[in-house]
């Protein structure tokens, strides 16, 4: 079974990311593990293309591997799918969330609870030591709350509320959110596609 490098320095994701594919491949290093340093700009149009740049650098300093990476955001309707691939970026990658959230909260002030829709997305890019390439998209479709609620997860969780749910993903255990999340459905799918292969 080949080695699998996945193109994050994030912790919480590597966590998220051996346990969802530990049974299938059991050897899953982060970038830093592996020893690999890129800093590709991730400027692509959509969440698949920027992926698709990470999971390209890390390919072409490994070779023998299969190299994943994802991309995501959150989208809202009424905002024209803002921020989307922008959210990282959003009001500057130096701003507080505190201060983003309070700001897209703001701009949907008196926006009724039915046009309040969002979603997370998370696209997943494989690329296999022969060069072949792969996406997977999925998404958590949810609304945005009239405040900051929980205090877990990052980002955009503590307005992003699930209604089946009752909760805000900030309000959800690590395990509980990994369920449900744009991510962890992303990553279900990802294996399901390179048992195929
Ligand atoms: P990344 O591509 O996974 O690094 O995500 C890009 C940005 O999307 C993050 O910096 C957050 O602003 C937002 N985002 C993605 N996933 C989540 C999530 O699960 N919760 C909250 N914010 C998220």
């Amino acid at each position: 079974m080949k080695k699998v490098i996945f193109a994050t320095g994030n912790e919480g994701k590597m966590r998220e990311i051996r346990s969802i594919l530990a049974d299938t491949f059991p050897e899953i290093l982060s970038m830093r593990e592996a020893g690999i340093e890129t800093d590709a700009a991730e400027d692509g149009a959509t969440y698949e293309e920027n992926a698709l740049i990470k999971a390209r650098a890390v390919a072409a300093a490994d070779g023998e591997s299969i190299v994943l990476a994802d991309d995501s955001g959150l989208e809202i309707d009424f905002l024209d799918k803002e921020p989307g691939v922008y959210s990282a970026r959003y009001m500057g990658e130096d701003t507080s969330y505190r201060v983003k959230n309070a700001s897209l909260i703001r701009r949907l002030e008196g926006v009724p609870e039915e046009r309040r829709s969002a979603r997370f997305v998370c696209a997943i890019a494989a690329v296999l030591p022969d060069g072949r390439e792969l996406t997977v998209r999925a998404a958590i479709e949810g609304r945005i709350g009239y405040e900051e609620k929980g205090s877990n997860g990052f980002g955009y969780d503590p307005i992003f509320y699930v209604p089946e749910l009752g909760k805000t993903t900030a309000e959800l255990t690590e395990e509980e959110k990994n369920l449900v999340s744009h991510r962890g459905k992303a990553l279900r799918l990802m294996k399901e596609e390179l048992k195929k292969l």
